[in-house]
């Protein structure tokens, strides 16, 4: 067995001295620095004498000088690829024009995105097979010892402290030590008050959404309503609730400023048409669409990304975020991706003059799923 240790820094005469190293200066007698193999040898000082490494294999080139030599090469033309490709980044950045576009992308990002990347790339690769191949690699074990701090530190530290409560008067002045343990205490005390502020608490709030029975689903943002026979098999039209177009009888919107984007986040939707025949409706929720119109939620029950990146195919809407995929013909479903449940469903109906409405709340809480939500 071979091992190849190097005693710690200023601790040299904790491990035994090595063959061919020069003894208190951890330098090795070899000409390049580099020791290919030593002989384990057994000292009884040793706290570990087999802590269990490998036996030390000597690289190629560590042994062979024209890999030696054929590696060093190797290393400096990727260095000297990079410092060309950043010479062509310069060169391109002047010489291509603005406007060149190549394959739909711009020739200038292309050019200056790919030296640059290359070159980097280059350093990276030389440096990794310089280390792999050329710099030193013997191994080094440096040895545990007592975490404790000796007997004597421990005594002088407590008589420290004595020294230092006898001189304060801590132990004799009982109203003194008192009162400053109380103040010391009373300092957590803001901490916990501060808690407050980190109300009020959400209620029922991240359940619940702006959409009622009765109120008009319309487009996103023109605010335009929408009649179910307007709609083309396969589209999707990204909605809101019409409330937010509303104003109070005094001319004032019912919705505005924080609240009204606070509002707006919940409740967007999408709308999307399907043959009737290809929906698959979930129990119980047989008439929640109208004439193969369906509403969901916007919102991704993952982490809240908007989607609306919609398959007619296959009637899939894909969250561009990490990919979950909901099937708008079964109930929202999760298809795939790391969603654990379906993107809320809202139920339609429509008005008396046509157009699409809501039939109430969503019947699920839409956004990301938090853990109490389906507690009560
Ligand atoms: S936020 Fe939609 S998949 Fe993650």
């Amino acid at each position: 067995m071979t091992d190849q240790r190097s005693p710690r820094p200023g601790n040299e005469d904790a491990l035994p001295a090595r063959p061919g190293s020069v003894p208190g200066t951890g330098e090795h007698s070899h000409d390049d620095g580099r020791e290919p193999g030593r002989e384990v040898e057994h000292h009884h000082g040793d706290p570990v004498a087999d802590p269990g490494l490998h036996e030390h294999v000597p690289r190629p080139s560590d042994v062979d000088p024209a890999l030696d030599k054929r590696a060093e090469r190797l290393v400096a033309t990727m260095f000297g690829l990079s410092a060309l490709l950043t010479l062509a980044f310069c060169v391109a950045y002047f010489a291509i024009p603005e406007d060149a576009v190549v394959a739909n992308t711009s020739a200038m990002n292309l050019a200056l995105g790919g030296t640059l990347g290359l070159a980097l790339l280059f350093i990276g690769f030389g440096a990794v097979h310089w280390a792999r191949t050329l710099m030193d690699d013997h191994e080094i074990v440096e040895l545990r010892h007592d975490a404790a701090s000796p007997a004597e530190d421990r005594a002088e530290a407590v008589a420290t402290i004595e020294q230092g409560n006898t001189e304060s008067g801590f132990g004799r002045r009982p109203l003194i030590r008192n009162t400053l343990v109380a103040s010391m205490g009373a300092l957590g005390l803001p901490t916990v008050v501060l808690l407050r502020d980190l109300g009020p608490l959400p209620g029922s709030d991240p359940k619940t959404t702006v959409w009622a029975n009765g109120v008009r689903v319309v487009e996103d943002p023109s605010g335009e309503p929408i009649r179910p026979e307007e709609l083309t098999v396969g589209s999707l039209v990204n909605c809101e609730p019409g409330v937010f177009f509303e104003t109070d009888e005094e001319g004032e919107p019912l919705y505005e400023g924080t609240e009204l984007l606070n509002a707006k986040a919940k409740a967007a939707v999408i709308v999307v048409k399907m043959a009737p025949e290809e929906i698959t409706p979930t129990e119980g929720r047989e008439d929640w669409g109208v004439d193969g119109v369906l509403c969901f939620s916007k919102i991704c029950p993952h982490l809240g990304c908007p989607i609306s990146l919609w398959e007619q195919q296959t009637r899939n809407l894909i969250c561009p975020c990490h990919q979950s995929t909901f099937d708008l013909a079964d109930g929202g479903s999760v298809v795939f991706g790391p969603a654990k449940r379906p993107v809320p469903q809202l139920q339609l109906g429509v008005d008396d003059d046509g157009y699409l409405i809501a039939l109430g709340d969503f019947a699920d809480p839409v956004g990301p799923s938090f853990p109490e939500m389906y507690q009560d």
